[in-house]
């Protein structure tokens, strides 16, 4: 195992800190660069000198203390980091970094950033299973942080349950696989034109009203910007929403349905996968008014009409085309997803509960299940951008099982 990256330990104060120091030395065996920051209070476990003879490098624990007056130590080692490791990650580490609290070196380092950033947790079992603990937990998980769960066991407070800091070997295992994945990752989806739609459609009953949906379109992004990590060429087709687009996307707005039928099928051909995470209206107004419509006395009636439906209109008409289509439900998922997987001609239907807690509309999180032919994947709740990979790598396996039956 050669990790050849940089990475900035940070060790808060628990018992688990001397396991840091262990932690330490594997990392640099394994070729990694280690800088370590210490919290106040990781001091009072194990002394600066030995991460710094373990890691053969200056150790860091004061924000004011500058080693070179030509650096600000903490923006510097945050940009210098591949990776920032906390371990052991302490319950106020968590609460801090959760709340975007910046009052010491690893804190404020940790909020300038950019590299991935995991935490280790350890503490008492209890302290573990607090709701404030799990939701800061929660937080950080949609916030894009990953975690490396405890170990259960003797605890060093008495208690033999949940908080154990993983064992060192184990962790600098994920951190190896963190990179290896990257690496596989990042050509997956390399020369794959990917159209997806995102968003909601806006059907217009007058000039100032219309009739819509939830949608944010975040999941619809999460989709794009990780097809555009895995090397795909991406067209974002979007209804309106409130998020940017990723850089890298061909973007092509859009309001209602029949405009989004025309997008999609203007690139339809070119297409190797088209994802339809679209809310796209089942009906709009037959009759659209001119002018804003006045009120009256009595009730309103209005007649709507069915919008066309594009992922059936695709499934109709695709030959090479890997079809992804999505179903919001909140009954009866597996009988209506599998319903919609035939009745669409679609090669895959990525179906949610909504009303289930972390997969509803605007959340970051979704837990969402993957129907094809071959069978349910059930993942387990995963912030948007990670299930969007997911969804991916299934698409990935399932276009080169058909690719093998076919030759
Ligand atoms: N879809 C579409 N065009 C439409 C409506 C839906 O392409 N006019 C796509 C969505 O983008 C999604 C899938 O179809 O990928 C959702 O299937 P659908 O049966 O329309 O779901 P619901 O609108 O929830 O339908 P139902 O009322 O049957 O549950």
């Amino acid at each position: 195992m050669n990790l050849g990256k940089k990475i900035l330990l940070c060790v808060t104060g628990g018992i688990a800190v001397y396991k840091a120091a262990a932690l330490t030395s594997k990392l640099v065996q394994s070729g990694a660069e280690v800088k370590v920051i210490m919290s106040e209070s990781a001091k009072e476990f194990v002394a600066p000198l030995t991460f710094q003879a373990l890691s053969r490098q200056d150790v860091y624990w004061d924000t004011f203390d500058e080693k070179e007056s030509s650096k600000i130590a903490h923006i510097d080692l945050a940009d210098w980091a591949d990776l920032i490791l906390v371990a052991p990650a302490t319950a106020n580490i968590i609460g801090k970094l959760a709340n975007g609290i910046a009052d010491d070196m690893i804190s404020t380092t940790l909020l300038a950033t950019k590299a991935p950033v995991w935490l280790a947790p350890a503490m008492n079992v209890h302290m573990y299973d607090h709701p404030a603990v799990q939701r800061n937990i929660l937080t950080l998980f949609e916030d894009g942080c990953r975690f490396i769960e405890p170990g259960e066991g003797y605890l060093a407070c008495g208690y033999v349950g949940k908080g154990r800091l993983e064992e060192p070997e184990k962790i600098v295992e994920i951190i190896h696989d963190h990179f290896a994945q990257s690496i596989n990752e990042s050509s997956l989806l390399k020369g794959k034109r990917i159209v997806i739609t995102a968003g909601p459609t806006r059907e217009m009953v007058d000039p100032v009203r219309f009739f819509s949906n939830r949608s944010t379109g975040k999941m619809g992004y999460a989709l794009a910007e990780a097809a555009l990590q895995l090397g795909a060429d991406v067209t974002l087709i979007s209804g309106p929403v409130t998020i940017q687009p990723p850089a890298g996307a061909h973007y092509i707005e859009v309001l209602s349905a029949e405009e989004m039928y025309a997008a999609v099928h203007s690139v339809f051909n070119q297409a190797d996968i088209v994802v339809k995470s679209a809310a796209v209206a089942d009906y709009r107004p037959i009759e659209v008014m001119d002018h804003k419509l006045k009120k009256k006395d009595g009730n309103l009636v209005l007649e709507f009409e069915r919008t066309k439906d594009i992922l059936k209109s695709l499934g109709e008409k695709k030959d090479h085309q890997f079809l992804i289509g999505f179903a919001a439900e909140t009954t009866k998922v597996e009988e209506y997803a599998k319903a919609k997987l035939h009745k669409k001609n679609a090669d895959m239907i990525v179906a949610n509960n909504v009303t289930e807690t972390g997969s509803g509309f605007g959340t970051d999180t979704n837990k969402v299940s993957i129907f094809t032919e071959s069978g349910i994947r059930q993942l387990p709740l995963l912030s948007k951008h990670e299930a969007a990979k997911e969804i991916f790598k299934e698409a990935i396996t399932q276009m080169r099982n058909k690719h093998e039956e076919r030759s």
